[in-house]
């Protein structure tokens, strides 16, 4: 009898353990909460299940002295080994992964160290360029025919704007743009406007103007994510001047025509 009472009970909260569960897994999707927090939502609610149907359990037989410390320690054990098992199973946090993001934020800052020591140079190199230009005038006005050729390598500033595109490609990643954004077929699992042919459709400043300040573009059929302000407005407090350059130098060179990307509209 009390054995039966039992059993109903294990299957009454076991059910209850369930449906608490998926009610949290579907609280935490609403609220996105990543996938891995639901499974823990759910687990914990197994758990509270779990206890609650040992506080039901028929009482054990007294245990004492020796015995007892023995069972204490095996359920100490059991208890640690179960959790140390279950938390592994999870996903680790990655000191490595970190580190790189951390690199790529200071591979920008140096490359723009590196740019502003090549706009110097460009710099010099024409002023260079000048004065062999007025020394040679100077010389032919002597009647000398001399010629005084001086080439500035301005082919630096070409090789930087591949950089910046690059550079701008680890903002996107690093901003998690993707997150609402899908690109090259990627991302995006919060549905915002698909961004491939980006480039054709808005100027850079336009594209800094969108994420500078959010509500001054409409994509085209996003009234409400729009209305909601879906698109965080955080990218200016965020992000330095020089990493939204290369984000949107990024952005403009995102041209494939074959993807719908939805027409920009001004706002205010
Ligand atoms: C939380 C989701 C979310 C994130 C993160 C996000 N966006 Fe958006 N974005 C949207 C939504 C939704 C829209 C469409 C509504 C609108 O225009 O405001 C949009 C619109 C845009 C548009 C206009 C697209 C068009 O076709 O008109 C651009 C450009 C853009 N986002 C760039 C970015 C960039 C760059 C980042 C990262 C720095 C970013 N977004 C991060 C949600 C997001």
């Amino acid at each position: 009898m009390a054995n039966q009472s039992f059993a109903k009970s294990v299957m009454k909260k076991t059910t209850l353990g369930v449906i608490i569960g998926v009610l949290l897994v579907v609280i935490a999707q609403q609220t996105h909460f990543p996938p891995v927090f639901q499974i823990m939502f759910f687990l914990y609610a197994m758990l509270g299940a779990l206890v609650f149907i040992l506080l039901d359990a028929p009482a054990m037989k007294r245990l004492e002295g020796l015995k007892a410390l023995g069972a204490l320690l095996v359920f100490y054990l059991l208890l640690s080994g179960l959790y140390i098992a279950g938390a592994s199973i999870l996903p680790q946090f990655d000191p490595e992964d970190e580190k790189g993001k951390i690199e790529k934020v200071l591979k920008l800052r140096r490359a723009q160290t590196e740019l502003g020591k090549a706009d110097e140079l460009i710099a010099r190199a024409k002023e260079l360029d000048e004065r062999a230009k007025a020394i040679s005038k100077q010389l032919s006005s002597l009647g000398a025919d001399a010629k005084v050729e001086v080439a500035a390598t301005t082919s630096a500033g070409g090789a930087a704007s591949g950089d910046i595109v690059a550079l701008g490609k680890d903002q996107w990643e690093l901003q998690e743009c993707y997150n609402c954004h899908k690109l090259y077929g990627q991302g995006g699992k919060k549905r915002g406007p698909e961004m491939d042919n980006i480039g054709n459709l808005m100027t850079v400043d336009q594209l800094k103007e969108k994420i500078l300040y959010p509500k001054s573009w409409k994509a085209e059929g996003f009234d409400k994510d729009y209305d909601k302000g879906k698109m965080p407005d955080k990218y200016k407090d965020l992000m330095f001047p020089q990493e939204i350059d290369a984000l949107v130098a990024f952005l403009a060179s995102l041209k494939d025509e074959s993807v719908k990307t939805p027409k920009p509209i001004k706002m205010n």
